[in-house]
């Protein structure tokens, strides 16, 4: 255990999905710098990443966005202490990118390295420095906003902690006795919730990415039916796929009635037989009615919210957490913030929302505890997809 000076600066890098990010992060907690290209728009039009697609974008984005991420030094890389990236888990080419330049500029510039859980990343999102309210995102290039002003620095979290993970790839409860000490409580034993949120919100025709699509379309529904929910009883893991067949099931029963409502009959107007009948339409599915979708999107979102919230306010609970800290692109759901808040005993710690989705400087402040906890990693440190919390 080394005690880093408080100025103590990284620069990090992050491609393990499909956003390219740089940040410089000082005393693993005051954000310098945090630069996110998104490849979203590339995208949306699959209805989800393309891994090579990804890839290749890394590729092409990194160096400007390193770039713009170390302008906010004003003696740029003579001021950078260390360097991190996340080594797993991910799509495995989209994380070479990252990890394989953050090797190769620290290798080159004589500074240690070390490489970063993309899972542990996200809960030190909560030990970043973002003052009141936060602050925004640079979504593209060049734009980065840097935390202006500068507020009072909020205290760090203590643990034992409890931390609700919940991303597109991973929805886990973990309890932490201390820096990089997890125990996974609970995990889903199917879809990530916010796999759920995307392929419901493609059932429900949506678009993509769908937690955002999902938020904002129940924020319109009035009077929505209640959809399951899987409460495993007596265990703290997790399951969203029957959820996500039931609204499958009502989506295929709505769209049979709309087509017996919808389907000509064989007379024309004034019972006359119809002149000249119209070709059958392939495919003659009409459009959910939006009123419908909104109710059906409400339901969802609620359910998801009951079981998380009601689980992770147990964990705390059993766990004597003195916090609750979300992490993960969907601790961004409104929803989810304000019940589990209003659940738990405890306070609940949620990063402003562009630190809740993919970026580097969560890189940087978990790369800050494993350099202060004596870690380095060597020049042969591979990418490791499925790497699991704990493990690193
Ligand atoms: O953490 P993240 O950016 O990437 C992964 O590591 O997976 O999480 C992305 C996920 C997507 O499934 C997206 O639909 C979901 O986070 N998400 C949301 C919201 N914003 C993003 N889910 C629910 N509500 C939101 N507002
Ligand atoms: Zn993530």
């Amino acid at each position: 255990m080394t005690n880093l000076p408080d100025d103590f600066t990284i620069l990090a890098l992050e491609t393990s999905c499909d956003e390219t990010a740089a940040a410089v992060v000082r005393g693993g907690r005051t954000v310098l710098s945090n630069v996110v290209a998104s490849q979203m728009d590339m995208h949306s039009r699959y209805g989800g990443v393309v891994p090579e697609v990804a890839s290749r974008q890394h590729m092409l984005s990194l160096a400007p966005v390193v770039r713009e991420a170390l302008a906010a030094l004003p003696g740029g890389w003579a001021d950078v202490d260390a360097v991190a990236a996340t080594y797993g888990p991910g799509l495995s080419g989209a994380l070479l990118t990252g990890l394989n330049a953050a090797k190769a500029m620290a290798w080159q510039r004589g500074l240690p390295f070390v490489g970063v859980n993309h899972l542990e990343a996200h809960i030190y999102a909560s030990w970043l420095d973002v003052g009141a309210g936060g602050w925004g995102l640079g979504i593209g290039i060049p734009e980065s906003q840097p935390p202006t002003p500068p507020n009072p620095q909020p205290p760090a979290p203590e643990f034992p902690l409890v931390a609700l993970v919940v991303s597109g790839g991973h929805t886990l409860l973990a309890l932490l006795r201390g820096h990089g000490d997890y125990e996974i409580l609970g995990q889903t034993r199917d879809d990530a919730v916010g796999e759920a949120f995307d392929k419901v919100a493609r059932i429900l025709g949506l678009g993509y990415p769908g937690g955002p699509a999902i938020q904002k379309a129940a924020e319109g529904a009035q009077g929505s039916p209640t959809l399951p929910r899987a409460w495993l009883r007596g265990s703290l893991d997790f399951s969203f796929s029957g959820l996500k067949t039931a609204v499958l099931h009502k989506v295929q029963e709505r769209q049979e009635q709309n087509s017996r409502l919808t389907k000509p009959g064989p007379k024309g107007k004034g019972g006359h037989p119809t002149p000249n009948p119209q070709p059958p339409i392939p495919n003659p599915q009409p459009p959910l009615d939006p009123h419908w979708v909104a109710q059906m999107a409400h339901a969802f979102q609620e359910s998801v919210v009951d079981v998380l919230t009601a689980k992770a306010a147990d964990a705390a609970r059993q766990h004597g957490a003195t916090e609750i800290i979300l992490a993960g692109g969907v601790a961004a759901n409104t929803r989810l913030r304000a019940e589990l808040a209003r659940r738990a005993d405890v306070p609940v710690r949620f990063p402003p929302i562009a630190l809740c989705t993919d970026n580097a400087a969560m890189v940087a402040a978990a790369a800050f505890h494993r350099f202060e906890a004596g870690a380095q990693s060597g020049w042969d440190l591979d990418v490791t997809p499925n790497l699991k919390l704990g493990a690193a």
